[in-house]
């Protein structure tokens, strides 16, 4: 038996003992990185560094790293794979490369001093070449000299072996690790590409040698560097002979809590056991986001709203294990303690974890009874019908109304022994928000009437201004008008006093530092009630239609408003300060332009 928390301390001994600095992993949240929600490996927080920046503990690194991935949080519930996972990582910053990345590898997974893993067990994937890059031969011809067999190493293309963590940046070709889950020993001839269902990844070395600038450029990097990830959450599992992730000591405790609270047991039903994966990884990750040093509350745009996402289905399955009341609390204390030894945060934000969990899990509940109540209410007309369907036009009543979601209309009308006619719903919903979108394009307030590139770009930087005059002042400073020419920008706002020299330096500077950070710009459609709670700005004494427009400028700044805006804040030029002065008795005006 091998815990957690030991295979952690054997990864940063048996690097360190190959000359490598241990490094702490980072926060879940990105910092200035606005193009991703959280990080998804161990190599995100290292991006300038395989870039080519010096690192300060220099060219051999190795940590362990929270990672979150929630490309499709529909699909989780199968027994590996995770929303949020802990990697092992370890990088050679333009020292060491194949050779060596692949003997450490093979050093810690096989010998009786790490981890002892049977070498016939194993098989591995190399990258088949293409147009980018030639076949890896190289590591082929590694991975035979260690003593691996032809038949266990799998040529694949791109889509398996070549690992980029974005759209851009540093990628290059990889060697993936693979253990035999299928009964006994792997049959001679067996390896990923033969039979990819029995073999699950547990290790991927990626030769970053490149650096994708665009959709059609691919450059040499000026170093040749190694990014590897071991996810630890299998490794375990596969240590302790565990078929699953589920099934070690990472999750057992939180499926009994929650099989304590619904009175059910773990493996005793597939259905219900999808849920119980379901909310344990859920409540697991909610957990460490919001755990985390820099973790969101639920919300409705970013990262607060994956995290809403997570909290919100978990009470939706921990409703399928017949739990009517609020438990999330009780599963999570139970994350808390098994993971605040390698994430002390944990415990430090303890009590920040249990109210915004449980003030979330309320609001749902109560969302869904106020859904369930007129569901009821429209159960005795809807058992009239004889062809025992409900129309999509209730169905979506009950979630534009109420907020409550379709799946659960769908269980309900089950239950009952109703359909629901899911086409007419869905057509409802599009209708819907193809009306909303209009309606709020002709009647928004603050919509840009001079549409121009250079009206825009000072309509993104009145947002900016504004949020940054809050962060100096403070937030008693509200709108009070604001005119755009494609020269200049004015700025009319509420306060008591001439702004400092000093003030309006800050003011500026936050403003370019923005700019400099190229944020993207992003707008969601959402019922005014929402945009008040998630804290956009808005003039809330102006009348909004139900619906608006709410524009994030990164993680910067939130505000209701009609656009149009720049796609990124970084082409905007220099944001400048030209007057600041009285306009009315407590009122301040400010014109600014940006310079190109
Ligand atoms: N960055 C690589 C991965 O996440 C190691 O698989």
């Amino acid at each position: 038996m091998i815990s957690p928390d030991q295979l952690r301390s054997k990864y940063l001994d048996f690097f360190k003992a190959k000359g490598h600095a241990v490094i702490s992993g980072k926060s879940l949240l990105p910092e200035n990185d606005p193009t991703v929600l959280f990080t998804t490996a161990g190599m995100h927080p290292l991006v300038p560094y395989l870039l080519g920046e010096p690192h300060p503990a220099g060219s051999r690194l190795v940590d362990y790293q929270k990672c979150v991935r929630t490309g499709d949080i529909d699909e989780v519930g199968d027994p590996s794979h995770l929303t949020c996972f802990e990697m092992l990582g370890n990088w050679s910053l333009g020292d060491y490369f194949k050779r060596e990345s692949i003997a450490y590898s093979w050093e810690f997974l096989t010998s009786e001093q790490w981890l002892a893993l049977d070498p016939a067990k194993l098989s591995v994937t190399v990258f088949a070449g293409d147009q980018n890059a030639p076949r890896d031969d190289e590591s082929a011809a590694r991975w035979r000299e260690l003593g691996v067999p032809e038949d266990r190493v799998a040529y694949l293309p791109a889509s398996d072996n070549w690992w980029a963590a974005g759209p851009t940046g540093p990628c290059g070709p990889d060697t993936e690790i693979f253990y035999w889950t299928g009964p006994g020993l792997p049959p001679a001839g067996s390896n990923k590409g033969t039979d990819s269902a029995n073999w699950m990844e547990i290790w991927n070395n990626v030769f970053m040698e490149y650096n994708r600038v665009d959709e059609h450029t691919l450059v040499k990097l000026p170093m040749q560097n190694v990014d590897t990830g071991m996810g630890l959450e299998r490794t375990i599992a596969v240590l302790n002979g565990a078929a699953s992730v589920y099934l070690t000591d990472s999750f057992k405790p939180i499926l009994d809590a929650i099989g304590t609270v619904a009175g059910v047991t773990y493996g005793s039903d597939p259905a219900r056991d999808t849920s119980m994966r379901i909310v344990a990884d859920h409540v697991r990750s909610a957990t460490m986001i919001l755990g985390d040093q820099r973790g969101p509350s639920p919300g409705n745009v970013g990262a607060g709203y994956v995290l809403r996402r997570l909290i919100r289905r978990a009470v939706r399955h921990g409703r399928k294990l017949g739990i009517e009341q609020a438990f999330l609390g009780t599963p999570a204390a139970v994350v808390v303690d098994l993971l605040s030894g390698a994430y002390p945060e944990l415990k430090d934000n303890r009590t920040r974890i249990m109210d915004e969990l449980a003030r979330e899990e309320a609001k749902f509940l109560e969302t869904l009874q106020k859904g369930e109540h007129e569901f009821e209410k429209m159960l005795p007309n809807l058992l009239k019908n004889p062809q025992k369907v409900m129309s999509g036009r209730l169905a979506f009543k009950l979630y534009d109304t109420y907020g409550f979601p379709i799946e659960l209309t769908l269980e309900l009308a089950a239950e009952n022994g109703l359909s629901v006619n899911r086409d007419e719903f869905d057509d409802a919903f599009r209708k819907h928000q193809e009306l909303s979108r209009a309606g709020a394009e002709q009647t928004f307030k603050g919509g840009l009437a001079d549409q121009s590139e250079a009206a825009t770009a000072y309509h993104t930087a009145t947002h900016l201004l504004h949020k940054a005059l809050r962060m100096v002042l403070g937030d008693h400073v509200a709108q009070k008008g604001s005119n755009i020419t494609t020269e200049r920008l004015r700025f009319d706002f509420s306060h008591p006093a001439p702004m400092t020299p000093e003030e309006i330096k800050r003011v500026e500077d936050i403003v370019n530092e923005q700019i400099k950070r190229d944020l993207p710009v992003t707008m969601r459609m959402m019922p005014l009630e929402e945009a008040k709670a998630t804290g956009a700005m808005a003039l809330f004494g102006e009348k909004y239609e139900a619906v608006v427009k709410v524009y994030s400028v990164g993680d910067f700044s939130m505000e209701v408003c009609g656009g149009p805006h720049v796609e990124r804040t970084g082409s905007m030029g220099r944001f400048v300060i030209q007057k600041e002065q009285s306009s009315s008795a407590g009122v301040r005006r400010i014109r600014a332009v940006l310079e190109r």
